[in-house]
């Protein structure tokens, strides 16, 4: 996080708590998520799509993605910076609505969306369900319908664009699982108009996640601004929500395009397609999730062993195996991800070796930082920071291994206060129908 920095000692200190404390208080692998930068982040997304939105006209929501990392706390840091909520599942509805969140201010997204979970939303009173399928169209007419509810809707579109992003990132091309195809979208909303119960209220597409240029977004735009244009004979439609998506650095070696200048382009791309078709811009909507947190969180862990592999062409790798790995973070394993690492605890004169730093899960690929120079005289205790894990990292975690996931700890102004509390073994064997005594899961 941007307000992580060393002390004289070489000491980091993350929200003004070095993490030298943060261990003793919390233990490792420790999640640590600096609030007054979710903060930051959030004002700068709302910021960034009101004003690009502002220079049209127009208005602009922006919706926090919560599946890059929900607990109460953060709905509520969001909401109080003035954003929405997006949630795809009822687990993650529970957490929005258990933190207070204004119902009308959620977003509920999802391609399998069950009955009990889409009861729960519309009796809740969420503010729009996003319909991603026709036998989701026809399951939320019954279940309006049998509730005696109105419920808005927006139709999710793929617009074929392929994101330059990872392939398992990239949710627009032809070949996946979410929306209609612009060529079936007007007949669903045909449907939907003739409904009662349902409101339509606009097209929804996501083209995809950590996106660094603005050509995707904006072409994407366009082109589903064309089929808005050609819905507005069947009635209004007040709002456009293009999705999320937004990149960040994870590494020095990435150079994402600036979330204003993202968001100027694709309110611009919106405008120039709606002057070009003579329509009126529709307000806007957008659902940032990494963008918001990603930057925010920074993962320690402390390091048990190292070990140098000597590779076939001369090389030495410094193989350093830290307290945590893809449970905490599977995000190298399943999409090549990139971090950094340095050595947190102490500063370091000693030659950069060139260090893989590895978890301690039975896997080859259970990959922390791929490639790293870290000082050569890491050694067992040190503790290790890796930046940039607020996103995607708990909210994908697992128990593989059977490793207890970590807790979450915000830092601001010098405190630090768990915010999800960390998994015991005992969580863990309580969940084991074999498992007889409470005392067992203690050993
Ligand atoms: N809206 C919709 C409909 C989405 O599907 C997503 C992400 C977002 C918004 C937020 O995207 P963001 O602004 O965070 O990029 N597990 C992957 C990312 C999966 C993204 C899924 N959908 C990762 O670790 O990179």
């Amino acid at each position: 996080p941007a307000s992580a920095v060393r002390d004289r000692h070489g000491l980091l200190e993350v929200g003004g708590v070095p993490v030298t404390e943060l261990r003793e208080r919390f233990g490792t692998p420790l999640y640590v998520l600096d609030e007054d930068e979710v903060r930051a982040h959030a004002r700068r997304a709302l910021d960034a799509f009101r004003a690009a939105a502002g220079l049209h006209g127009v208005q602009a929501r922006v919706y926090y993605a919560g599946k890059a990392f929900l607990s109460t706390e953060v709905v509520r840091w969001v909401a109080e910076e003035g954003l929405a909520i997006d949630v795809c599942t009822g687990g993650e509805l529970a957490v929005a609505l258990a933190a207070g969140a204004d119902p009308a201010r959620l977003g509920f997204h999802g391609n399998n969306k069950s009955v009990p979970e889409l009861e729960r939303a519309v009796s809740a009173g969420v503010g729009s369900i996003v319909i991603d399928s026709w036998i989701e169209l026809e399951r939320l007419a019954a279940i309006v319908e049998r509730l005696d509810a109105t419920q808005a809707v927006l139709v999710r579109v793929n617009s074929g664009v392929h994101a330059e992003t990872h392939d398992f990132l990239a949710t627009a091309h032809e070949d996946q699982k979410f929306g209609f195809t612009l060529e079936d979208a007007p007949a669903a909303v045909e449907r939907i108009r003739e409904l009662d119960g349902l409101v339509f209220v606009g097209l929804h597409c996501h083209i995809g996640s950590q996106i660094f240029g603005s050509a995707g977004f904006r072409e994407s735009a366009a082109r589903v601004v064309e089929l808005h244009a050609a819905l507005l004979e069947g009635g209004d439609i007040p709002v456009l929500n293009l999705g999320g998506g937004f990149g960040i650095a994870y590494t020095s070696a990435d150079d994402p395009t600036p979330i204003e200048v993202l968001a100027q382009g694709i309110a611009d791309a919106v405008a120039q397609e709606c002057a070009v078709r003579g329509i009126p811009i529709p307000n806007l909507a957008f659902e940032p999730g990494r963008a918001i947190v990603g930057q925010a969180g920074v993962t320690l862990y402390e390091v048990g062993t190292t070990k140098p592999v000597h590779l076939d062409d001369g090389l030495t790798r410094l193989y350093v195996s830290v307290d945590g790995g893809m449970s905490d973070n599977p995000r190298p394993a399943l999409y090549g991800a990139q971090y950094s690492a340095r050595i947190a605890s102490r500063e370091s004169d000693a030659e950069p070796a060139l260090a893989r730093v590895v978890g301690k899960h039975c896997e080859s690929g259970d990959i922390v930082v791929d490639a790293e120079y870290l000082p050569g005289d890491i050694a067992p205790g040190d503790l290790l920071a890796v930046p940039a894990t607020g996103a995607y990292c708990f909210a994908l975690s697992s128990n593989y291994n059977y490793v207890p996931r970590p807790p979450v700890v915000a830092v601001r102004g010098g405190t630090a206060r768990v915010i999800v509390r960390g998994e015991t073994i005992h969580d863990l064997l309580a969940r084991d129908a074999g498992v007889e005594t409470s005392e067992e899961g203690n050993a």
